[in-house]
């Protein structure tokens, strides 16, 4: 497993990092033993970055990874999320301590790695949307530091999600280390300069910029949620539905989408599509850790072989410049 450095906040993360979100739903609905086995098959291979959430499965993953961490008796890294809602932005500080000690407790944990705001960020805040606004990362970034002057965490980061402008404004004046950004085949944008006319937000370089800033990037959803595999079918312990993230308006759409990518793998760049989406994820340097939410064992074990195949070449970057430009046109 490569390590890579996770920006200003100096650790030495996995470039491939656990998932253990909803959508693939192994630590929400798997049972005990198999997430025990792919916790400890994880670190065995190298992994030590595991990202979770209070809203996934409202707690369970983070109750679950608490206990399987407890049971493996063993030390990783692990970041979770507090998010705003329109109920609770009246009292940030409130609503983030009350958090960060539920999730304290769930995860069985007296300091938590990294806290991280799960809300969007738009230019202006939007409670009923679930989102907040520039001038609201100020106060979040405040309390954040108090927690971490207690001992509660070590480290703070947002969601790289919402508006471009408004997270390129959040970079350049918030004293913030960690930024999640969704980076994959179908939405390249974050870390990839793609032609006009292309179909889906443009990111305009946040990884670049991140990293420029000393911001630890976290790749998310470098499957497309699943819809790199190629097929609309879900494994049985997954999200049966999946909200695309900055792609297609549906899941079978960016399905049907990850078929342009196949002139990647018939030119023998990879052996299959999931392959060709986690070597594209950390072909970026700049990423620090790429996450990947699996539904199984299995899918843990072929993300791992990927992830240590290395970065696609370079020739199978350029051709895959050639797809995006025919995606634009
Ligand atoms: N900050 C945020 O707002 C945010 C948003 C999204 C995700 N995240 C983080 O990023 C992590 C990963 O994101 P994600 O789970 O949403 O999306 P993802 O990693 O892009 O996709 C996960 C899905 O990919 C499929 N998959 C995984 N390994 C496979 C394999 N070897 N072969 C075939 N299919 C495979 C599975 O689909 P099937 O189950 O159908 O087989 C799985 O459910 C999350 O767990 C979370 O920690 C953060």
């Amino acid at each position: 497993m490569q390590y890579r450095i996770l920006g200003k906040t100096g650790l030495k993360v996995s470039v491939l990092g656990f998932g253990c979100g909803a959508v693939g739903g192994l630590l929400v609905r798997g049972d005990h033993q198999t997430m025990v086995r792919a916790v400890e098959y994880a670190i065995e291979h190298g992994i030590n970055y595991f990202d979770t959430a209070r809203i996934y499965g409202d707690g369970k993953s983070e109750t679950n990874l608490g206990l399987v961490l407890e049971e493996l008796r063993t030390d990783v890294l692990v970041g979770t999320k507090v998010r705003l809602t329109a109920m609770n932005m009246q009292n940030i500080a409130q609503a983030i301590i009350d958090s960060v000690e539920g999730s304290l407790t769930r995860l069985r944990r007296d300091q938590i790695d990294l806290i991280q705001l799960h809300d969007r960020i738009w230019r202006c805040r939007q409670p009923e949307q679930g989102v907040v606004g520039i001038n609201d990362i100020e106060p979040v970034v405040d309390i954040f530091q108090s927690l971490a002057e207690q001992g509660k965490v070590r480290f703070w980061g947002i969601n790289g999600l919402g508006e471009t402008q408004a997270l390129h404004q959040v970079l350049s004046i918030s004293d913030i280390h960690t930024i999640q950004t969704c980076y994959n085949l179908i939405n390249p944008t974050a870390g990839m300069q793609v032609p006009q006319d292309f179909p889906f937000q443009d990111h305009q370089q946040l990884i670049d910029i991140s990293a420029q800033n000393q911001v630890g990037v976290i790749a998310i959803r470098i499957l497309a949620g699943g819809a790199l595999s190629g097929t609309t079918r879900r494994h049985p312990v997954a999200d049966a539905s999946v909200s695309p993230i900055a792609s297609g308006l549906h899941y079978e759409e960016d399905v049907q989408h990850s078929k342009k990518f196949g002139p990647i793998v018939e030119a023998g760049y990879a052996n299959n599509m999931v392959e060709a989406a986690i070597r594209f994820s950390i072909s970026k340097a700049e990423i620090s850790t790429a996450l990947v939410g699996v539904s199984s064992l299995e899918q843990l074990e072929q993300a791992v072989a990927y992830a240590n195949k290395g970065p696609l070449s370079t020739d199978a970057i350029s051709r895959l410049h050639d797809i995006w430009a025919g995606v634009a046109q």
